[in-house]
């Protein structure tokens, strides 16, 4: 039985949250969620797009993964996260496959969630994020 994998955020990095938001919800976007993440040196937003979100990315200090991509490159799109509901047999079939998260293992990520990341040099130019979402509460 195959995995079930859907689409969850395409990520667009911004220098400023607060100023991004206008654009979005003029599209529609409801904001759902912010939080900080420190573990990724980033603020995030999330509005809900359908089944799917938007996210947005702010860095928290211009040392920290977004913030030397802002440098680069300046605003833009980030990068797509995958859902998946076993994180760690997924990063088996990668492995299987001669893929490798960037350091090395899942780290924690928003909202309780587990991610890893794939560098785009090895998925054709993608950043590409891996997410098993935290447990429903009961
Ligand atoms: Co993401």
């Amino acid at each position: 039985m195959g995995e079930k994998v859907r689409l969850r955020h395409v990520a667009v990095a911004v220098e400023s949250i607060d100023a991004a938001l206008p654009l979005w919800k003029a599209l529609g976007l409801e904001l759902r969620h912010t939080e900080d993440v420190p573990s990724e040196g980033v603020r995030t937003a999330h509005l809900a797009a359908g089944g799917s979100e938007v996210e947005l990315l702010e860095p928290l200090t211009r040392d920290t993964p977004v913030g030397r991509f802002l440098e680069r490159q300046g605003p833009g799109l980030h990068h797509i996260a995958l859902e998946v509901s076993d994180l760690a047999a997924a990063l088996a079939r990668c492995a299987d496959a001669g893929l490798r998260p960037l350091s090395g293992d899942a780290r924690d990520g928003a909202e309780g969630s587990r991610v890893a990341f794939f560098h785009p040099r090895d998925t054709g130019g993608v950043l590409l994020e891996l997410v098993e979402p935290a447990p429903k509460p009961v």
